[in-house]
């Protein structure tokens, strides 16, 4: 029995997987099992920054295993990488304080529990409102799914968690006539990707964060996929001159270890005392080693001013060689985070791409959404972009 067969036996069916057994990955190719090369534009849905196999990360990792022997301690006790890798998102993000989870939706339940209870300390009331955005995606578990802007993935989930408005991304007017004296937290992914690849206008997150700051309201920001360099800046708000109080990480924070993250400003990130909140396995020494391990190889090969240029060179790429094609109705996006909106359904192009060797994925049934391996080069986005256009 091959892999396909003995995965749809066992494994509960929740994904619509694609006919293709991956197994094994070197910078930005990726191998099947019949020993076929791909072009990877996708790196495991915005994870893989650093591409497959890269030495430093492999070796650090391997180092924790064979040599420390320690994966796991609790958070019962102290682990030198825990700390190692909060200072580098202390750095990364201009926040104060971190805490480390599993996943990024459990990374955005953490975030809005957190807000919640520094509105509980604030007002002395358990009634903290939360204004989410249309279109945005926050993750599958129920608090991440409740400010999730997708009613089709909510409602069969029903009942979510209360208190949840929804205001129309990049639509200031339609955030304030939300706000309540109960409002605790706006939360909003900064660059929308599942929703469509959508970035926020620089005037609207401007107002946001304004309209926050008078109002006492805590700003979420959502960069699990925008954020660790994706867009050309380490995170994504520095591109609107922006800070949140909260903001949530993972994908590329572990480059393929799960790990996630939420930082956040001191005063709001001590609303959380012991007994609040918690996990078994967040920041063990494992995934802290590689949190910390990611950072030193960003800052080696200069990854975030790499992924500015690539992204430049990949959008005007793009324009170029798809210029003409009618379906083709827009490329947008920031850095290595592109969607090229058609105006036909997009999988018959991805199917062919893959026939073709290259891996892409969509954002909506009409969205290619195109987040390579932010270590691509110049070469590889010329092979990217000449495959594509021969598949439309
Ligand atoms: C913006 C954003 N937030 C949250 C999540 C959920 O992260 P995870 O799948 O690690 O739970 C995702 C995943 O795609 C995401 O793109």
């Amino acid at each position: 029995m091959d892999v396909k067969e003995k995965t749809e036996e066992v494994l509960i069916h929740a994904y619509g997987k694609r006919p293709l057994t991956l197994v094994k990955g070197k910078g930005v190719i990726l191998t099947d099992d019949t020993g076929k090369e791909y072009l990877d534009g996708a790196a495991g849905i915005a994870v893989c920054a650093l591409g497959y196999g890269n030495k430093k990360y492999s070796d650090a990792l391997t180092a924790q295993i064979e040599d420390a022997g320690l994966l796991q301690v609790s958070n019962l006790f102290y682990n030198e990488w825990g700390y190692k890798a909060g200072e580098k998102i202390v750095k990364a993000t201009g926040l104060d304080k971190v805490f480390f989870t599993n996943s990024g939706a459990e990374a955005v339940e953490g975030a809005l529990k957190l807000a919640r209870k520094y509105y509980y300390n604030k007002t002395g009331k358990a009634s903290g409102k939360i204004i989410a955005m249309e279109h945005s995606f926050h993750g599958r578990t129920f608090g991440a799914l409740s400010v999730t802007g997708k009613a089709a993935y909510r409602e069969p989930f029903e009942p979510l968690v209360g208190g949840v408005d929804f205001a129309t991304f990049n639509d200031l007017e339609s955030v304030k006539a939300l706000v309540t004296e109960e409002t605790c937290a706006v939360i909003m992914e900064t660059v929308q990707g599942e929703g469509g690849i959508y970035p926020a206008e620089p005037g609207f997150l401007q107002g946001v964060r304004k309209l926050c700051d008078e109002k006492g309201i805590l700003l979420i920001l959502d960069e699990i996929q925008c954020g660790m360099g994706r867009t050309g800046k380490m995170m994504a708000y520095e591109h609107y001159g922006v800070k949140p109080d909260i903001v949530t990480m993972a994908k590329a924070l572990g480059c393929g270890v799960p790990v996630g993250a939420f930082a956040a400003k001191a005063k709001v990130a001590d609303a959380l005392m012991p007994g609040d909140h918690g996990t078994t396995y967040g920041g063990n020494p494992f995934v802290c080693k590689a949190v910390s391990t990611v950072f030193d190889c960003f800052e080696e090969l200069d990854l975030v001013n790499h992924a500015a240029d690539m992204g430049a060179y990949l959008k005007e790429a793009l324009t170029k060689k798809l210029a003409g094609k009618d379906e083709v109705k827009d490329i947008r996006g920031i850095g290595l985070m592109i969607g090229i909106e058609f105006s036909c359904p997009v999988s018959p192009i991805i199917e062919k791409a893959r026939e073709k060797g290259l891996i892409i994925i969509s954002a909506g049934s009409n969205i290619i959404r195109l987040v390579p391996p932010l270590v691509i080069t110049k070469e590889d986005i010329d092979k990217l972009t000449d495959i594509l256009s021969s598949c439309i």
